[in-house]
Order: C-alpha cells, then structure tokens, then sequence
C-alpha cells in the first residue's frame, strides 16, 4: 500500500508539474515552477527526501521513478525557458536579441542616367561661360521647326530630317504640327520673346523617322546654343567651342571646323576635335582620319533673324547643335546609341 501511494504520489506530481510547466509563459513564471518543485522545500525535493524513512524495495522503487521523473523536469525545464527566450526575442524587443554591432543592409543607391549626366556637364561648362538654359516643347509647329530656320516649304534640306508628323489639322486642312527634328526651334522660340544680348544653351528630347542601328535612334537629346549680340563673330564661335571642347574631353585637344551646310547658319561648319583615342594617327574610333566630328556650327542667318524680329543690321549671332548621347559615347567608349534606352541595369550601373 505504501509503495502504491509513493508511486502515485510521484506519478500524480509529475502530471501536474508538466501542465503548469506549459502554462508557464515568462521566465519569472517559470522560476516560481522550478521553486515549487525542484527548490529546497519543492514538491520532487521533499519526495526525495522522504525515502530515508521508506522500507528497501519502498526507496528503491519510488527513488528510481523521482530520479528519472528529476530529471525529466530538468530537461523540460530547459526547454521550455528556451522557446520562451525564442518567443521574447522575436516579439516586441528583447534589446539583448538585437546584435547593434552587425553590419547593417546596404541601402541600393540609384544614380544618373548617363546622358542626365553628360547634359548636366555640357550646360554647365556653358553656364559657367555666361549661357542660360532653357528649354521648350518637343511637339512643335512646323513654323519653328522648319519655316523660320530658313527651311521653308519645299525646300530639299527637309528630306534630311525624316520628320514624325502629328495628325492634327488646322482649319485650312493642313496639317503643321510635329515632333521635333532637333532643338534649332528653340533658337526662332526665344529670339522672337527676348532683346539681345541672348546667350543660351537648350537642351532636350529630339524626333527622326529613322531606322535604328548602332549610332541612329528615333529619339535622342540635343543641345542647341545660340548667341545673339551686336559685333558677335566667327572668332567668338571658335572660342567659345575651343574651350568647351577642351573642358569636355581634356585640356590638349585641337579643334577643327569644316564647311558645312545647314539653312539656319552662313557660313555653316562642322566642327571636329583630333581623336583622343590615336592622337591624330588614325584609328577605328575616328575611321583612319584622326578627327571626330562633334558638332555643326555657324553663324546665324540673317534672315533667321528677321524672322524672328532681329534686326540683322544691327546684330549678329552664333548657333551650335550637338547631340549629347554621341558625345557620351566617344568620352566613354559607349559603342552603341540603343544602350542609352535599353533600361539594361548592366550598362546603366556602370555611371
Ligand atoms: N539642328 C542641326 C541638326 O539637327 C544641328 C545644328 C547645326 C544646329 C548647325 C545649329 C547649327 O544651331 O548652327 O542637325
């Protein structure tokens, strides 16, 4: 009977110490558990305690099961403080869970598209030599973008602009608007608003109806310069597009400008630097001749001018137009325009 009741008490103290041990939801609770069975006046304690006053087979039988039960709750015990720790530490702060001294993520830094960048030099080596930017609309009537440029009607130079036309009609039924060809309308848009002195620079997105391959896209950046004054000459030109050549791609460069034709200038030239890559002996970046071209050029036309209500016996005037992506391309060796809007991050991260 005795045996019995040793055995039934340890089996009975065993249940309940299990269920109040999975009740117990802090460590604090979980202390008080361990005290009032494994502390010195516990429950398991004093069981242990009593065998000394148990027959033989008494002791031997209910000390082997306090033993084993011992050190079931041991066991249990360090489990269960464990996913309490868990649980602490994943909820909301246990400042000990949170290691201050490990490297922190990275936070993914964006950068500049390449041509923002190339146009944000070229302005600004402009600005610095007193131009102001501004800027217009790229859906442009054909006034600006051809008639006062010198372009009119008919005239054969609009074969070389493949123009993307708008399908508005006016009243008359033709149809004047378009994308367009390149930034030289900006030049008749702030003539016709502003008095000389005018010293520009306008940047922006350029349209051509025009297959695309390694040096053509449909769409493109261009910066237009113009400078209007009295007494402005060829040799303000060459100085003006000398320094901005040399503060572009680098101090030793040599400039030369050719005849060239556009309806909006006269003379017109093409200017071109000597190749930074051969130094002037010939190379596949300038195709043997030692010179790339980088831009056209010229004084203005008289008659864009007039057009524009500038009296062109009192004032005359410098333009330039270049194209910003083929500058990015010769100073960092970009071998294909498409890049420039391809959103391909491999290329894109490399500025
Ligand atoms: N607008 C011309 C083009 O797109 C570039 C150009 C040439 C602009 C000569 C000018 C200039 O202002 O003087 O091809």
């Amino acid at each position: 009977m005795a045996e019995g009741t040793g055995a039934a008490q340890v089996e009975e103290l065993m249940a309940s110490a299990m269920s109040e041990l999975e009740a117990a939801d802090s460590l604090d609770r979980l202390e008080e558990w361990r005290v009032s069975y494994m502390g010195r006046r516990g429950r398991l304690t004093q069981i242990l305690r009593s065998l000394g006053g148990m027959s033989p087979e008494e002791r031997r039988f209910v000390g082997g099961a306090a033993n084993r039960v011992k050190a079931l709750l041991e066991e249990s015990l360090g489990q269960r403080e464990q996913a309490i720790k868990r649980a602490q530490s994943r909820g909301s702060g246990d400042q000990d869970a949170f290691d201050v001294t490990l490297p922190g993520w990275p936070m993914p830094q964006g950068g500049l598209h390449p041509t923002t960048r190339i146009v944000r030099e070229i302005l600004s080596v402009f600005q610095s030599m007193g131009f102001q930017v501004v800027e217009g609309p790229e859906v442009e009537w054909e006034r600006y973008n051809f008639e006062m440029l010198n372009i009119p009607k008919d005239h054969p130079a609009r074969d070389a602009f493949n123009t993307l036309w708008v399908d508005y009609e006016d009243e008359n039924g033709d149809k004047p608007m378009l994308l367009r060809t390149h930034t030289s309308p900006m030049q008749a848009r702030y003539m016709e608003q502003t008095k000389p002195p005018i010293r520009i620079v306008s940047p922006g997105n350029s349209y051509r109806y025009e297959a695309t391959d390694a040096t053509h896209e449909w769409q493109f950046t261009q910066i237009e310069g113009l400078a209007v004054d009295r007494g402005v000459t060829f040799a303000n030109l060459k100085g003006t597009l000398f320094e901005f050549a040399r503060r572009i791609f680098g101090e030793d460069r040599q400039v030369r400008f050719r005849c060239d034709f556009f309806p909006f200038v006269e003379p017109g030239v093409d200017m071109s630097i000597d190749c930074f890559s051969c130094g002037g002996s010939g190379c596949r970046l300038c195709s043997g001749t030692g010179w790339i071209e980088i831009m056209g050029a010229g004084m203005v036309h008289p008659k864009v001018l007039e057009a524009a209500g500038v009296d062109s016996y009192i004032y005359t005037g410098f333009a330039f137009g270049m194209g910003p992506e083929r500058i990015a391309m010769l100073k960092y060796g970009i071998d294909d325009i498409r890049l420039f809007h391809a959103n391909d991050l491999r290329f894109l991260k490399q500025f």
